[in-house]
């Protein structure tokens, strides 16, 4: 079995990442073939600085392997790596309707709020899913804001398997309900794009002070709160505390007694011991950015191989060949 999924570098990874994607994905290691990379060709649909795409792709590449991603059993790379991956987009451009790409909620939602497209954002899904078909993948571990993306892969494996014959896997989205959407703390999806986000890695006073700043309503401590699941930091508080602890806090803000200060430290506290592990991890890592290149430039060289294979079978199916 092959898995594959990508992060793009358009900023710092934040608990929205790590519980709907990585962990998933690094649990994965052990299932099967795991080929994991960084989508910084995506990332020009939206960030123009070149500085910051470098540093940001360096970040992620730290954050994944502190997280626990195994370079020696995960193909790790950059997706610019791959530029077999930019002419299998143009073979599949050419049999995507436009409606399947005018129907995606992403881009809905973007042009609802008024961005202004240029073509790569609006064929986004077209490379996502050259990104999958070009590993002759077979699953997808994302979030469930990225289902639908994979789904539009489906649809345009089967249609060029229906033009050109037999020449694509066709993928599965992987999805843990549980993590399905990780709250921010505002109460929305956390989001590098919402503001709202508490990241893996960073400064422990910054930190300190977002997860104090929480969104609350305002019941008194005393007050019974019977909606107590739906509380953000309670949510938040399951993903990062032993599940007893979590159930625990759960129940007395439910009875009343648990101010929500504390409720947030409580929070916090777990959060940051939760990664001690991994900051250890990141700092090591980050002063050895030779291995960090030499993890990235072994996985190219691994992912091109496969990559030129399967974007050779596409083109003499489409009779470029
Ligand atoms: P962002 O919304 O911060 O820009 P991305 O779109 O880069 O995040 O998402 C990268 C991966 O992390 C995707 O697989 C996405 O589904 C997952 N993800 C992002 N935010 C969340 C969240 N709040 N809950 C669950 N998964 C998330
Ligand atoms: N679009 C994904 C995101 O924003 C990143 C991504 C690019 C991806 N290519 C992919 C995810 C292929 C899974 C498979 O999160």
């Amino acid at each position: 079995m092959r898995i594959l999924s990508g992060i793009q570098p358009s900023g710092a990874l934040h608990l929205g990442n790590y519980f709907g994607m990585m962990k998933p994905a690094l649990e994965l290691q052990e299932k099967g073939e795991a080929f994991y990379f960084i989508a910084n060709y995506h990332s020009m649909t939206s960030l123009f600085d070149p500085a910051e795409r470098r540093q940001n792709t360096l970040d992620v590449a730290l954050d994944f392997l502190a997280c626990g991603l195994d370079p020696k059993r995960t193909v790790f790379f950059r997706q610019s790596d791959v530029p077999e991956v930019a002419e299998l987009t143009w073979l599949l451009g050419t049999v995507t309707p436009m409606g399947l790409l005018e129907r995606c909620h992403s881009y809905k939602d973007k042009l609802a709020k008024g961005v202004t497209f240029n073509f790569g954002l609006f064929a986004y899904p077209v490379l996502m899913a050259a990104d999958i078909l070009i590993y002759d993948s077979n699953v997808v571990p994302v979030g469930q804001d990225q289902k639908q993306h994979v789904e539009v892969t489906r649809d345009i494996a089967i249609k060029f398997n229906e033009q050109y014959g037999q020449t694509f896997v066709i993928p599965e989205p992987q999805i843990r309900d549980e993590v399905a959407v990780v709250p921010g703390t505002d109460g929305q999806k956390m989001s590098k794009s919402y503001g709202n986000t508490i990241e893996i890695f960073g400064d422990e006073k910054v930190l300190r002070k977002k997860v104090m700043g929480i969104k609350m309503d305002s019941r008194t401590p005393q007050e019974p709160k019977p909606d107590a699941d739906k509380n953000y930091a309670i949510q938040l508080l399951k993903l990062v505390a032993p599940p007893d602890a979590a159930r625990d806090f759960e129940n007395r803000l439910r009875v009343g007694g648990l101010g929500y200060g504390d409720l947030k430290k409580a929070l916090f506290e777990n959060y940051w011991t939760y990664f001690t592990e991994a900051r250890k991890k990141r700092a090591e890592l980050a002063a050895d950015p030779d291995f960090v290149n030499k993890v990235l430039a072994e996985g190219a060289v691994k992912a091109r191989t496969l990559a030129r294979t399967v974007l050779k079978r596409a083109r003499k199916a489409s009779g470029l060949e």
